[in-house]
């Protein structure tokens, strides 16, 4: 068989090699793989955009990832931590404007008083929202009784990106201790499995060091693991960081952003009924690069809704986007932008993953 890439979206087949030549489709067959996923999208999820509110709740974190703004070691920008006033008050924003769920997310600290607060943000928010908000957090290495607690008291999503499903191109992004084993986040997203949470994962697009091997690698690590959501974006370079140093050994921005454009169009192509979410740092390289991503596979949207005052402190990359916009007008330009790409919002609908569903049945559960 001819290995163009019309042939292949006709296959049912996609091994590494296939998938590498997809992400590498230029000029007429870049057409065919978007048009092809557009279809897959609109025949599996239909044209809604679910939203989810990101509640950056916290810059505090006690790890150290080579790529990532809010390290620990980076000391020159302020850290904060929300009230918990501050917080369900952003949980009734989201409920109010009918987003039907939540992100909570933070940097990552694992002791017994931020496990406390967490359950009990959770309980207090299903409170407020008479049970109406869905929630997603997305809070990184836990045990497997913190991840069972959290579940108890109302989370039914969690994020947790593998970042790079290789080992080896892990272990170049980490520094090389406990705190930071690939083989711990892999027993995470296990156990987050086991417990019955729609398990999302996710990996940076542009990486140092990074292969189109890599990248076919990551899907096929998505599809083997029958992940229910992604969320994954292009890696963005942040000067305050051991990263930096490969600024210019890594591929042009423009390539990233078109290069993650491809990964979900290719993902939505293998696995048809997932969540799949247009990240932030596509937003930062392209004030619609949501929006293109909707239109590449994407069926999910996180609008940032942390406070005004915090917002700008989460900062993962150089060029988060900037919020010199009130909240209220960033949401209604980007339903103005979606409608125009033929998207419409799922209000007050949770939107879970139909794979999730699908995978449980099949389970037998
Ligand atoms: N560029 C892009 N994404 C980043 N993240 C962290 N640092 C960067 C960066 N420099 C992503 C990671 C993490 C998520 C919270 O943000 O994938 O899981
Ligand atoms: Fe902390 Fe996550 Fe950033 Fe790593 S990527 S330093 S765990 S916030």
């Amino acid at each position: 068989m001819k290995n163009n890439v019309k042939d292949i979206l006709e296959g049912r087949k996609f091994d590494a090699e296939k998938i590498i030549t997809l992400l590498k489709a230029e000029g007429k067959e870049r057409d065919e793989l978007f048009r092809e996923s557009a279809r897959i999208k609109h025949n599996y999820t239909g044209n809604k955009v679910y939203f989810r509110g990101l509640i950056e709740f916290s810059n505090i974190c006690e790890k150290n990832c080579y790529y990532c703004g809010i390290r620990r070691d980076n000391k020159k920008f302020r850290r904060y931590n929300l009230t918990d006033k501050e917080i369900n008050d952003a949980a009734i924003y989201a409920h109010k404007n009918n987003f039907g769920s939540i992100v909570l997310q933070s940097g990552e600290l694992s002791n017994p008083d931020f496990t406390a607060r967490v359950t009990g943000l959770l309980q207090s928010i299903k409170k407020l929202s008479d049970g109406k908000l869905g929630i997603t957090l997305s809070l990184g290495e836990q045990s497997k009784e913190v991840y069972r607690e959290w579940y108890e008291a109302g989370a039914h999503r969690y994020l947790l990106r593998i970042e790079a499903s290789n080992p080896a191109l892990y272990a170049k992004l980490h520094p090389d201790d406990e705190l930071h084993s690939y083989h711990k986040r892999l027993e995470c997203l296990k156990t987050l499995k086991k417990l019955n949470y729609q398990t999302g994962t996710g990996v940076m697009i542009g990486l140092p060091f990074q292969t189109y091997e890599d990248l076919a690698s990551d899907l096929l690590f998505m599809r083997n693991f029958d992940i229910d959501m992604v969320g994954m974006g292009p890696y963005i370079e942040h000067s305050n960081t051991p990263l930096i140093k490969y600024k210019n050994d890594i591929l042009p921005i423009a390539d990233r952003f078109d290069l993650s454009l491809k990964m979900i169009a290719v993902l939505r192509v293998i696995m048809k009924d997932i969540n799949i979410a247009a990240s932030t740092a596509l937003q930062a390289i392209d004030p619609l690069g949501r929006e293109k991503a909707v239109q590449a596979g994407a069926n999910v949207i996180m609008p940032n809704i942390t406070p005004g005052i915090y917002r700008d402190d989460y900062y993962l990359y150089d060029n988060k986007p900037r919020t010199g916009d009130s909240l209220d007008d960033c949401i209604e330009s980007l339903k103005k932008s979606l409608k125009e790409v033929n998207a419409v919002p799922g209000y007050g609908e949770w939107g879970d993953s139909a794979h999730y569903f699908k995978r449980r049945k099949n389970s037998g559960k």
